[in-house]
C-alpha cells in the first residue's frame, strides 16, 4: 500500500517532469482529450481536459486518494459515524436528502423517522402557507415571507431561490435579511403589510448576535401594528434551540427542528431551506433533494477515476498543492447562478481554511483556496484580463445550462460562444509568431508590431473545468451542489483537516461583543490596542 506521503512525493517529481508541457501540446498529442477527461453524472457533464494533467497525472492524483482512505471516511460520514473529531458529531446533511430507506443511526438511534417527520411538518407548512389556509394574525393570507438568518442560515435560501427563479411561486415573494447593517432590515420592511408578512428566524444556535438583532428589530416592527399575542401567527423559526423559539413568542407549530449533526453551511437541506420551500413550492424543494440523493449516490458508487467530486477535488488539490495555486474561480455562465461564488465560498472556505491536522499538528503545506467569481459574461469586462495575462494560475470552473429558462433573441448562442471561447483562450493563448502574423496581416507598421507584440501575447496554458448541463431545474441544482459538498470533503480528508468545524470564527465574535458594549457606554475604558481604541473614541465622538 503506497502511504500517502510516498504518493505526495511521487506527484511533486511528476509535477517536476511535466510542468514545462503546454496544453496545446497535450492536444496535438491527444486530439481526442475530451473523451479521456470527461464524464458525466446526475445530469451533469464534466470536461476536464483542458486541465494540465497527463493520464500518468490522474494515476497519481488517484493514488493519492486511495493512499489517503477516502472511500473509508466517505462510508463514515454517510454511516453516520462522528467524524467532526473536534465538536464529537456526525456529519448527515446527506441523511437529510437520503430518499432510500437505510437507517442511519446517532448514538444508538435511527435519526431517519425525525428526519422524515421534519420534512412532512414543512410540507403541511408550505402548503398551508401557500393556499391561505395558514394566514396571518388578521386572517389575511401571506403575500410576503421575511427570512432572517446569516451564513449557512441565509446563503442557502437566498442563492437557491435566486437560481430558481423560473420555479418561484408567483403569489409569495420571500426576501432575505442577514447582515446586521440596519440598512439592510429597513430596505426589506418598508413597504411590508405586516398583517400579510410571515417572518423566519433561522438560526441553528440562536445566539448570533446580528440574526438575533434583526429578529427583536423585526418583532418591534410588527408590534406596531399587532399585539404581542399576534406573533404566533407572523412569526416561525428553525433553530435546534426550541427553548429560546418559544421564549421569544413563536407557536410551537412554528417551530422546525435542526440537529447538531447538520452544519451551517451544510443546512439547506434541513428547514433552514424552508424559506426556499416556501418561494418555489413544496414539489420542487423535494427535487432539489432528489438531485443532491443522486449525486451522493454516485459519489457513493462511482469508481475513483469516474467519480465527479473526486475529480474536481483531485484537480484542486493538483492545483492548489503542486502549482501553487492560490486561489479558485467559478464563472457561472447564467444569471441565474451569479450567486452561487459567494455560497461555494461559505462551503469551501469555511470548511478547509484550515492550518491544523486531525492529528492536532500544525500542516507543513496549503489547504483550502480562496473561493471567488462571478456570473458571466460580466467577468470578462473586469477581471478576466488577470486571469488571462497575470503570471498567477487561477484554475477556472465555468458553468452554463445549454437551454436557458428565457431564450431571448438568441442570446444564449452568444452566452454560450463566450463560455467555450473564453476556456479556449485560457488554455491555447496565442504565441507571438500569431500576434505578429496578424498584425502583419491587419497591415500594422514593423515599429507597432515591435512595439505592441509583446503586450497581446497570450501565454494560454491556464486550466479551466466546465460543466454543462440540460437547464437549471430543481435537481439539477441539487445535484450541482451536492457534488461541491463532496468535493470540498474529498479535499478535507487529503488535507486531513477537520471540515465540520469553524473555530476561527469564534474570536472575531467575542472582541465583536467586547467592542460593542465601548460603544454602548461611553464611560468604559478603553483597554484594547492603540488602533482600535482610537477608532472607538472617533465612534464615539461621531
Ligand atoms: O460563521 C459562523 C457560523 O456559525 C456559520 O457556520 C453559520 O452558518 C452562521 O455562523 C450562522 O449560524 P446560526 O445558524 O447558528 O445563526
Amino acid at each position: 500500500m503506497i502511504t500517502r506521503s510516498a504518493q505526495w512525493q511521487a506527484l511533486s517529481q511528476h509535477y517536476e517532469r511535466i510542468k514545462s508541457t503546454h496544453m496545446r501540446d497535450m492536444f496535438k498529442v491527444d486530439p481526442n482529450r475530451f473523451e479521456h477527461f470527461s464524464l458525466t453524472a446526475s445530469g451533469l457533464t464534466l470536461d476536464y481536459s483542458k486541465n494540465h494533467i497527463t493520464s500518468e497525472t490522474m494515476d497519481a492524483l488517484i493514488a493519492l486518494a486511495q493512499a489517503t482512505n477516502v472511500c473509508a471516511q466517505r462510508d463514515k460520514m454517510f454511516s453516520g459515524e462522528p467524524i467532526n473529531i473536534t465538536e464529537h458529531r456526525a456529519v448527515l446533511h446527506t441523511a437529510l436528502r437520503n430518499l432510500s430507506d437505510k437507517p442511519i443511526e446517532v448514538d444508538g438511534e435511527d435519526i431517519m423517522p425525525l428526519i422524515k417527520s421534519t420534512l412532512a411538518k414543512l410540507k403541511v407548512f408550505v402548503d398551508a402557507v401557500s393556499t391561505g389556509e395558514k394566514c396571518g394574525f388578521t386572517g389575511k393570507a401571506f403575500t410576503d415571507v421575511v427570512s432572517i438568518g446569516i451564513g449557512g442560515s441565509f446563503l442557502g435560501p437566498k442563492i437557491m431561490s435566486e437560481a430558481l427563479k423560473p420555479y418561484r411561486q408567483k403569489h409569495l415573494k420571500v426576501h432575505f435579511v442577514a447582515n446586521v447593517d440596519g440598512c439592510h432590515l429597513a430596505d426589506v420592511l418598508e413597504n411590508l403589510n405586516p398583517e400579510t408578512t410571515l417572518f423566519i428566524t433561522s438560526s441553528k444556535t440562536l445566539s448570533t448576535q446580528e440574526t438575533l438583532r434583526n429578529a427583536d428589530s423585526a418583532r418591534e416592527w410588527f408590534l406596531k401594528s399587532a399585539q404581542p399575542n399576534d406573533i404566533k401567527h407572523n412569526f416561525a423559526c428553525v433553530s435546534t434551540n426550541i427553548e429560546a423559539a418559544k421564549t421569544f413568542g413563536i407557536d410551537e407549530e412554528n417551530i422546525f427542528p435542526m440537529w447538531d449533526w447538520v452544519g451551517g453551511r451544510y443546512s439547506v437541506w434541513s428547514a433552514i431551506g424552508l424559506p426556499l420551500a416556501l418561494a418555489i413550492g413544496f414539489d420542487h424543494y423535494q427535487a432539489f433533494l432528489e438531485g443532491a440523493f443522486d449525486m451522493d449516490e454516485h459519489f457513493q458508487k462511482a469508481p475513483l477515476n469516474e467519480n465527479m467530486p473526486v475529480i474536481m477535488a483531485l484537480l484542486g488539490i493538483w492545483y492548489r498543492n503542486f502549482h501553487r495555486a492560490q486561489s479558485q474561480v467559478l464563472l457561472p455562465y447564467y444569471h441565474y447562478l451569479r450567486g452561487l461564488p459567494a455560497y461555494i465560498q461559505q462551503l469551501d472556505m469555511e470548511s478547509n481554511g484550515k492550518s491544523v491536522s486531525i492529528l492536532n499538528e500544525e500542516l507543513s503545506y496549503a489547504t483550502g483556496p480562496i473561493i471567488w467569481g462571478s456570473e458571466g459574461t460580466n467577468g470578462q469586462h473586469s477581471f478576466h484580463q488577470l486571469i488571462h495575462q497575470s503570471k498567477t494560475t487561477i484554475p477556472v470552473d465555468f458553468m452554463l445550462p445549454m437551454h436557458p429558462h428565457h431564450d431571448v433573441a438568441n442570446h444564449h448562442d452568444m452566452l454560450a460562444s463566450n463560455c467555450f471561447g473564453q476556456s479556449q483562450a485560457l488554455m491555447e493563448g496565442q504565441s507571438e509568431a500569431q500576434v505578429r502574423a496578424a498584425m502583419k496581416k491587419a497591415n500594422c507598421s514593423s515599429e507597432e508590431i515591435n512595439n505592441l507584440a509583446s503586450h497581446k501575447v497570450m501565454k494560454g496554458n491556464k486550466p479551466s473545468n466546465t460543466l454543462l448541463f440540460n437547464t437549471l431545474d430543481p435537481k439539477t441544482l441539487g445535484s450541482l451542489i451536492a457534488l461541491y459538498e463532496h468535493k470540498v470533503f474529498v479535499q478535507g480528508v487529503i488535507w486531513q483537516v477537520n471540515s465540520f468545524d469553524q473555530w476561527g470564527v469564534e474570536l472575531g465574535k467575542a472582541l465583536g461583543n467586547q467592542v460593542l458594549s465601548k460603544l454602548s457606554d461611553k464611560t468604559e475604558p478603553l483597554t484594547m490596542d492603540g488602533s482600535t481604541n482610537a477608532l472607538i473614541s472617533l465612534y464615539r465622538s461621531r
